[in-house]
């Protein structure tokens, strides 16, 4: 497969710019794609890494609307907010532009224009939700209503959050504007749709027949689009932000995002070689069959990747198609899914503040945990347990000991290697094939096994060292030492060559303490990385541990923001219709003190009362146990309706009555009572 290309472009999703990123998509998309550029560029390969803002689409306008901004200054914002993020994270971007360039805008409208003209489009007039105060179509997103299912009175025309219900707008019940709350009608309007049933025939054959070797999520997830039939996709909206249908008698509307942003990876690599005329024509990247194209996605975007993106590129005529789509499942975060809008993220501008120069600790934990091919849940005690269980117990303790007893026996000069033991020659053997293992891991974008393969060989250095003993040869046994040493600090230099990929802030770091200004790839495995005599620079820790107060500080963090969205979401229920005074006085409440409170077998729900109603003792039965030991209410005095009909459990045990209880907004239940004490069956009035 290698041989038959030349280059390799690279492209990562294009992140909206309606927020930062954060670790879901550093996870499932920037991680990984910077692992597998840096692996290409360390074997000399030529190689383009795409990245970009997505500045156009829905999401972006609404965020202005809320924070009464312009749209435009939400993606200067962010983009640059993101830019700078990944540039401090070292996501080695070749470059990274945005889809309100100028570049891109006529790109894209090219791109558009010219299918327009040789009518690869169908046109078709559709009836739209429209907002009639507003005067706006409304997309999927923008609209809401009662979901059909469940009946959640706030689900989103595409899908409802609280069943998981795929919807369509129509399904909805009293459908209405989702910023507005206007309600809203069925207009007429014309777009512009890429018939993608006529695709169906070569996109099965390319897909399920030519590419078995994606990955199985990937294509199972084609396979299931592909199955149930394709049908033609909308690719212009009604909208005021975007790019402009380049089309007489268009005015308003726009291209779909999903139409231009993947155009951006073009536009953006058109950018980059405009600039750099040492990476060639932009045309070498996008059409030259020599060149293979892999896009690096998150899970929701393999459709637009796999399918829709394919059948424009093919529309269009010039272009090749990718070799490859590697796409991650979803991280979420503390066993909770990462949302934007809850605020439920590790954003990666905050942590960079927060854990300065931890970068690699990042990528390490992301690699380690990478939703390769399930969902996976990132914590940060795991975060912490793997950076100190592995980052530095593991690879960073035995490059220290390497380093340490090469300062302290030989003045940091490497000593040279005598003759080699049984143990030593099998050590050796053990990472002598570490480069061809790699290699068959990142080949085939398994990221996750390979680091495992990298942090392999720190372990071995670990064991080797731990069970040679240096610290004790030296007073017995010193010209063995020398080789020990020797062959530590061989196995450090092969370290910092094969973490490379995946932790470039310390291999570069270590690199320095080994003085190897230069290196390769293909001397991975070698035992000849550091010459004898060579000296070395003083070592400093490669990582330092991370402690309990910083892990405690994010999840307080995270505990805070789900609280403060508890009550941000909290709406008082409406008050009840108006009753007359003498409605109310047919109710009697009285004050009750608790005499005995028990659970109820069987009955997890339930506390039984015994109340003093000043006349008798009574039973009084609530279904109030999750929220309070029974010990806890014995001796209050509480509120009740005394002369509600008696209500019969299914064991049999009757409630006299029903004890006063409110409801806090988070769902907590707290029972009523007095401010000062009064006899037991006092009338409430
Ligand atoms: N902005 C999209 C998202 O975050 C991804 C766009 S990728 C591109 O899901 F192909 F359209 F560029
Ligand atoms: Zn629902």
């Amino acid at each position: 497969m290698e041989k038959k290309f030349k280059r390799t472009t690279v492209t990562a999703a294009l992140p909206y710019a309606n927020g930062p990123v954060h670790i879901g998509h550093l996870a499932g998309v920037y991680v990984p794609a910077d692992i597998y550029v840096r692996y290409l560029r360390l074997k000399k390969q030529d190689v383009v890494f795409i990245g970009g803002s997505d500045e156009h689409g829905v999401p972006v306008t609404i965020r202005a609307r809320k924070e009464g901004i312009t749209t435009q200054e939400v993606v200067d914002r962010y983009h640059n907010l993101i830019k700078e993020s990944f540039e401090r994270f070292d996501i080695s971007f070749d470059v990274y532009s945005r889809t309100t360039s100028q570049t891109h805008h006529q790109l894209a409208s090219d791109f558009f224009r010219k299918l327009y003209d040789e009518g690869k489009f169908i046109e078709q007039t559709s009836e739209q939700f429209y907002d009639e105060q507003t005067g706006r179509f409304l997309t999927d997103r923008n609209i809401r209503g009662e979901c059909p299912r469940c009946h959640a009175p706030e689900a989103y025309g595409d899908q409802c959050e609280k069943c998981g219900a795929t919807l369509s707008p129509e399904e909805l019940i009293n459908p209405y504007n989702a910023e507005t709350g206007n309600p809203l009608v069925k207009k007429a309007t014309k777009h512009w749709y890429l018939p993608l049933d006529k695709d169906q025939e070569w996109l099965e054959r390319w897909i399920l027949e030519e590419h078995k070797e994606w990955r199985p999520n990937v294509y199972g997830q084609c396979k299931s689009w592909l199955d149930s039939g394709l049908k033609p996709r909308a690719v212009t909206r009604d909208l005021d932000w975007g790019i402009p249908v380049p089309v007489e008698g268009a005015e308003g509307k726009v291209l779909y995002v999903w139409f231009d942003a993947p155009i951006g990876y073009i536009s953006n690599t058109k950018e980059l070689c405009e600039k750099n005329p040492e990476r060639g024509s932009w045309e070498t990247w996008w059409k030259d069959p020599e060149t293979r194209l892999v896009h690096f996605i998150g899970k929701d975007n393999i459709v637009f990747h796999c399918i829709v993106f394919p059948a424009m590129l093919k529309a269009h005529g010039e272009y090749i198609l990718p070799d490859n789509v590697p796409s991650n499942e979803f991280l979420n975060l503390e066993g909770d899914k990462i949302s934007t809008s809850r605020n439920h993220a590790v954003w990666l501008n905050e942590y960079l503040d927060e854990l300065p120069g931890r970068q690699d600790e990042l990528r390490y934990v992301l690699t380690a945990n990478a939703p390769e091919t399930k969902d996976n849940d990132f914590t940060w005690k795991d975060f912490q347990a793997r950076c100190n269980n592995e980052l530095v117990a593991i690879y960073g303790n035995f490059v220290n000991r390497a380093l340490q007893l090469t300062q302290k026996y030989y003045d940091g000069i490497v000593p040279a290697r005598g003759e080699l033991t049984a143990y030593d020659e099998q050590t050796l053997a053990e990472f002598k094939d570490v480069k061809e293992k790699l290699e068959g891991l990142l080949d085939h974008f398994k990221f996750r096994e390979a680091q495992k393969e990298a942090m392999n060989l720190a372990r071995i250095g670990n064991k080797y060292i731990a069970d040679c003993e240096p610290w004790k040869e030296i007073k017995t046994n010193p010209e063995r030492v020398k080789t020990i040493i020797n062959i530590s600090l061989q196995l450090t230099a092969n370290l910092a060559i094969a973490f490379e990929p995946f932790l470039p802030f310390s291999s570069k770091k270590l690199r320095k303490m080994l003085n190897m200004e230069s290196f390769d790839w293909d001397e991975l495995g070698s035992t000849d990385l550091l010459e004898t005599g060579k000296q070395l620079a003083k070592p400093s820790l490669l990582f330092e541990k991370i402690e309990d107060e910083t892990i405690q500080f994010q999840l307080d963090k995270l505990e805070a923001i789900k609280k403060a969205n508890e009550e941000a979401n909290y709406k008082a229920k409406p008050v009840k219709e108006v009753i007359r005074f003498d409605d109310f006085e047919k109710l009697d409440i009285r004050v009750g003190t608790v005499l005995e409170c028990e659970r109820v077998p069987k009955m997890k729900k339930l506390l039984k009362f015994k109340i003093d109603d000043g006349l008798n003792s009574r039973t009084i039965v609530s279904g109030i146990a999750a929220y309070y030991e029974p010990e806890e209410l014995v001796g209050k005095q509480v509120l009740f309706i005394a002369n509600l009909a008696p209500r019969e459990f299914k064991n049999g045990l009757v409630s006299e009555g029903m004890i006063l209880s409110a409801e806090n907004f988070d769902g907590n239940i707290s029972v009523t009572t007095v401010t000062r004490p009064v006899k037991g069956g006092s009338q409430v009035s």
